[in-house]
């Protein structure tokens, strides 16, 4: 290695701080709320406030390396290059220096602490159009700091501005970009095929409009270059999996399935998505504001990221438990520095890999033999309309709602239903999954809003009892069928309960008198019922199930039943289990598609 990981980061901290920056840290990787960006997508984006005017308090020049989220490439992460987790190494002026000091530096930076070669340097800018002017005031500073003439190029907005996408009164600007050839020994390399991006310096002056750009009144310097991608291409390598961030994880996965990175082809590509994917589950989880798997906002695309990896570890041929050794090293020796939270957090991280690997793991099997009968739906379908009319055109699509069900019943991640499609050469109705997806968001609302209104002061003792027994059975099915079932809905009254859940076939009459014996033994023993009422993110955190489309910083009402049972829920319920008596199920039934019903009485 030219130069490692822990050396770039330092080198570039270094020199902006030699320039009277002040190193302001990382901050999380989840967005703030204030751009409606999930993710921090780039090291400004928790900086918004203060280009826009607002004093920082460590001042006006401002350096770090922040980590960023990116989930629009992450159908290409498996190549050499792309990442769903990256670090940008950034530095700020708010109002304070502008083109003059940051080209100097930039160009200083990359020929005398790197040693590019000015002469192969190429940096574009902007050409201008009708909401900002041409740039030549950067195209003659950077000609006059040594930049052949011939390597400056203009260009459009397209190319040379930046602006958080999706945002409305954000920063913004031109911007010019540096690039190097990839392969420096090669002779008279050709711009922009035998160039890579390495880096930009965005002039943010203006601010976004419902309609278009207003000028911000001041100007800003904000700068991003990309951590991984240098380090890479410091080391002259085209692989960005071998630099140091990466190789004794891939060494690792070496070990455990006997393949060689080198043998390229699928086994490159699946140690590369287990890599990317485990980094980034271990900087979601490891985060100051930590996000678990679920169903919804961070969680769901944090879901989608690890059942992804685990599924690649299944094809690599080793098991899930791969994925925590993996985390390990990241945690260790590669983050243990600039990440020391990670390491504080690590027995939480591993035991969170592994909790999710079990859930997925245990309704995999099944969701494929789910899959495999949609496929089967889809061959007889064309087949049998090929023999009444020869000219008919083949189905190739999956339909929305069957690819919900995948998702809903077998944790199937929609990404992995198109990936599986795909292989069969078919694809998948998104927008109709989207659409199943939201009218169960809605039966969803209808229902938690139903059971708070259900947690009526009138109830009587009986009804409250069976109240406290729906979370009891809610519980048990977890063990005995899937931890993956879910209350569909209930109703109570004075004589027995009624109970819906998600299942895909009927329970044996052995699974029936497990889960009655389960909740029976909760029973005698006289488990403590207690009510606490917390934000929504700790009742995550502290897997309590229910429906968690409340707002983020939202109190909710939990129940726990010893450690047995753990809901979100209004109550109210009995204060110890021994008084519900004997709990038996009258009968076992379906409700509706995917959906069973039980009847159950307290005697
Ligand atoms: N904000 C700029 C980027 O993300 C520096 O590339």
């Amino acid at each position: 290695m030219k130069i490692t990981a822990k050396e770039l980061r330092t080198k570039w901290l270094e020199f902006y701080k030699s320039k009277g920056h002040v190193d302001i840290g990382a901050v999380s990787l989840i967005g703030d709320g204030s751009t409606g960006v999930m993710f921090n997508v780039a090291g400004m984006q928790p900086l918004m406030p203060y280009l826009l005017g607002k004093s920082h308090p460590a001042g006006k020049r401002l350096c770090n390396v922040q980590g960023c989220m990116r989930t629009v490439d992450i159908d290409s992460v498996g190549d050499a290059s792309h990442f769903t987790f990256f670090e940008m190494m950034g530095n700020w002026s708010l109002g304070d220096y502008f083109k003059k000091e940051k080209t100097a530096w930039t160009f200083e930076l990359l020929t005398e602490v790197f040693g590019l070669d000015k002469d192969k340097l190429c940096v574009t800018v902007f050409a201008g159009n009708e909401s900002a002017p041409r740039d030549e005031e950067t195209a003659n500073l950077l000609i006059g700091l040594g930049i052949k003439p011939e390597h400056v190029y203009f260009l459009p907005k397209e190319d040379n501005w930046w602006e958080l996408e999706g945002t409305v009164g954000t920063p913004c600007g031109p911007d010019n970009e540096w690039f190097y050839p990839l392969r420096a020994d090669k002779a008279d390399p050709v711009f922009p095929d035998d160039y890579v991006e390495i880096g930009n310096d965005v002039y943010m002056q203006y601010k976004k409009t419902e309609t278009g750009y207003e000028p911000l009144g001041r100007g800003n310097v904000d700068t991003g270059f990309g951590f991984d991608r240098m380090l890479l291409f410091l080391n002259g390598l085209d692989d960005a999996y071998l630099t140091d961030l990466f190789t004794h994880v891939l060494k690792r996965l070496e070990e455990l399935s006997g393949k060689h990175y080198a043998e390229g082809g699928e086994v490159q590509r699946a140690m590369r998505i287990i890599a990317d994917h485990t980094r980034t589950t271990v900087m979601l989880i490891g985060d100051r504001q930590g996000v678990l798997p679920s169903n919804v906002g961070a969680g769901y695309i944090l879901r989608r990221i690890m059942r992804r990896a685990i599924r690649y570890c299944r094809q690599l041929g080793v098991s899930s438990e791969a994925m925590q050794d993996v985390a390990k090293i990241y945690i260790r020796e590669v983050y243990n520095d600039s990440y020391p939270l990670l390491l504080e957090k690590e027995d939480f991280i591993l035991e969170e890999i592994k909790k999710e690997a079990e859930r997925f793991e245990a309704t995999l099997t099944t969701g494929m033999r789910e899959f495999e009968k949609c496929l089967q739906g889809i061959a007889r379908k064309n087949e049998f309309m090929t023999k009444q009319n020869p000219a008919y055109v083949p189905e190739t699509v999956i339909g929305g709602k069957q690819a919900f069900r995948l998702f809903d019943t077998f944790g199937f991640p929609l990404e992995l239903t198109e990936e599986l499609a795909a292989e069969h050469g078919l694809t998948v109705d998104t927008a109709g999954f989207e659409a199943a997806f939201e009218e169960h968001r809605e039966k969803s609302r209808v229902l938690q809003k139903g059971e708070a209104k259900g947690g009526l002061e009138s109830r009587s003792e009986m009804a409250v009892k069976y109240h406290t027994a729906t979370h009891l059975l809610n519980a048990a099915l977890k063990v005995v069928l899937s931890p993956d079932c879910n209350q569909k809905g209930s109703n109570i009254n004075d004589e027995r309960m009624r109970f819906d859940f998600n299942f895909e076939r009927a329970m044996t009459p052995e699974e029936v008198k497990a889960v009655e014996d389960l909740v029976n033994a909760k029973i005698r023993e006289d488990l403590p019922v207690v009510f606490r009422e917390m934000s929504l993110e700790e009742a995550r955190a502290e897997h309590f199930v229910g429906v968690f489309d409340s707002k983020y910083g939202e109190t909710v009402k939990t129940y726990s039943i010893g450690d047995f049972s753990k809901e979100m829920c209004g109550g109210p319920h009995v204060e110890h289990t021994g008084v519900l008596g004997h709990f038996r199920i009258v009968k076992e039934q379906s409700s509706s598609a995917g959906v069973r019903r039980i009847k159950a009485v307290l005697e």
